[in-house]
């Protein structure tokens, strides 16, 4: 190979499951879950998500953090790389890690977007909490500090004004500068995190986040739990809330829609981080002889614990116990739910400034540890690829990623661009990913294989059951879903997004992005085998 690669590492254990946790929570757990859960039948979504978990995340959680660490003990960092070792020098395997790298790296064009969002929204609400004491400052264009206004409508106005959803370019004109002005500052704080490299970046400031986090789930869940129906009207307190949220209605029902185990499973994908190359990448920075069993099913309970007890209790039953029916027709658009229902909510509670400060510092600081993963993969792939320093990769990372996110916040009338992003960067490619992977584990990397990287360093002993779990569960259930999955929606969508000429011109972009990739990957894979070749005839000629 070219040049050996610069070998980085993890600091501790500590270190890296929270940095994987990191990954895994942010605003998949918080705004994406429990919309998703709303809009697929509340409770009875629980039934697919939970099985999606068991038969999938679980098992491929663990093999995906082994297969990780199977590649970065040969130097290899990017799904590109760590696929061509592990299939035992497939080139076609490495062609199609270099292509899936794709997931993280569009997904992170659009979340970088909306992590600004966040940022904006509780520095909005900073200038209302420090208004009495002189020091109020408002972000928001023709506003006073802080963010109480006076009707739902106001909300909403409110959202699409920052947010430019009214119309294309919107962001370009005077209104977006304060958007445009946080974004870029959220953006170099990731591409800084980046440059600072695996331990003394990402994995320093996930310790230093973590108890941020806690602190801030800490608070709201303690204001939800001690609300109970603070209107006094019928059909809000707290139980009605949660049963909202929770009460499996028409299970039989639901769980006969395709559609709904498809939005359980790309629930569990985005969530989880798995298969969107960020945990593999995560996965080969762990030394050789430290435990991936363990961790990898510490950081997956994490995300869940998350997930479904706190993402599932702080936000839909507040909206509900102040709103009643008005919130439950909204609560299935992830943004509406988090952007105008729920600034709705603390605008009618005492202390609300210091609750929505709260609840948007959670949110940004969740995302913010996630979004770095998703930069992680494509860096590495750069160093594959051309043997660039971490500097230059992570400048090219950096324009590579604007230029994404420019796609998005010009196409912003009906946020069509980001949905295009979303679609294929977070439903498709994933279920892609999980095909590819699970068949390499399966049929190339081998049940031997798996089990000693497994087992090395363990902790406790998972390596039996992961092999079969992946070969007899995940792969036929994936096959299953996302044959229903083409059949169903794909056709459907590729017709909705040709109409809409934003979403097409997003498309355009995002295949340029593939294609990219993939030539690129074409190239290295092609150079590797030179170089084994050559490496070969002289081991021959001495
Ligand atoms: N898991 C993150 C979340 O829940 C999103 C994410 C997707 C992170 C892909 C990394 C890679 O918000």
């Amino acid at each position: 190979m070219k040049k050996p690669m610069q070998n980085e590492h993890w600091g501790s254990r500590l270190g890296v499951v929270l940095a994987v946790s990191g990954s895994a929570v942010g605003l998949g757990n918080f705004l994406r879950f429990p919309a998703q859960a709303a809009s697929n039948g509340g409770g009875a979504f629980m039934i697919p998500y939970l099985i999606a978990l068991v038969a999938v995340a679980i098992p491929l959680a663990s093999a995906e953090w082994a297969l990780g660490r199977y590649g970065g003990r040969r130097g290899m960092h990017s799904p590109m790389g760590i696929y061509y070792v592990a299939s035992g020098r497939r080139p076609f395997f490495g062609v199609c890690g270099g292509g899936l790298t794709f997931t993280a790296f569009v997904i992170n064009m659009y979340y970088l977007f909306v992590e600004s969002w966040c940022a904006l929204y509780a520095l909005q609400y900073l200038g209302g909490l420090l208004a009495p004491l002189g020091l109020g400052f408002s972000l928001f264009p023709n506003q006073a500090p802080g963010l109480s206004l006076d009707s739902a409508a106001a909300y909403q106005d409110a959202f699409l004004a920052t947010t430019g959803a009214t119309r294309d370019r919107a962001l370009f004109g005077a209104n977006g500068a304060s958007v445009l002005g946080v974004f870029a500052l959220c953006a170099i704080a990731n591409f800084w995190l980046i440059y600072r490299g695996v331990s003394k970046g990402i994995e320093r400031f996930c310790k230093a986040v973590a108890p941020l986090i806690l602190i801030c789930s800490i608070i709201i869940i303690f204001r939800v739990l001690t609300l109970d129906n603070p209107t006094g009207k019928e059909g809000q307190s707290l139980l009605d809330g949660l049963g909202f949220m929770w009460n499996p209605q028409n299970a039989a029902e639901t769980l006969k829609k395709p559609s709904v185990w498809l939005a359980a499973t790309s629930q569990i994908f985005f969530s989880t981080s798995i298969c969107t190359s960020a945990v593999l990448c995560y996965g080969s920075y762990v030394q050789a002889k430290r435990d991936v069993a363990l961790s990898s099913l510490t950081s997956t309970m994490t995300n869940e614990f998350c997930e479904v007890c706190l993402g599932g209790l702080m936000i839909v039953p507040p909206a509900i116990m102040f709103l009643g029916a008005a919130a439950s027709e909204k609560i299935g658009s992830v943004f509406s739910l988090g952007f105008v229902i729920l600034p709705n909510v603390f605008g009618q509670m005492p202390a609300g400034q210091f609750f929505g400060f709260a609840f948007f510092a959670l949110l940004f600081f969740a995302a913010i540890t996630s979004s770095i993963s998703q930069l992680q993969p494509a860096s590495a792939f750069l160093e594959e690829a051309f043997g660039w320093t971490r500097g230059k990769r992570v400048l090219a990372v950096a324009l590579a990623e604007l230029t994404g996110t420019f796609v998005v916040c010009w196409f912003t009338e009906g946020l069509v661009a980001l949905d295009a992003f979303d679609f294929w960067s977070a439903n498709f490619m994933p279920f892609l990913c999980a095909l590819v992977q699970t068949t390499l584990i399966v049929f190339f990397l081998g049940r031997k294989k798996l089990r000693d990287e497994l087992d090395s360093g363990a902790i406790i002993k998972t390596s039996k059951y992961v092999f079969p779990a992946i070969a007899f569960v995940s792969l036929p259930y994936l096959a299953i879903v996302f044959g229903f999955w083409l059949y169903g929606e794909f056709v459907n969508k590729c017709k909705e997004f040709a109409a809409k000429p934003g979403s097409l011109t997003s498309e355009i972009f995002l295949l340029a992005v593939f294609a990219a990739l993939v030539i690129v990957s074409i190239f290295t894979v092609l150079r590797w085998k030179r170089e084994e070749r050559l490496g070969k005839e002289k081991g021959a000629n001495l």
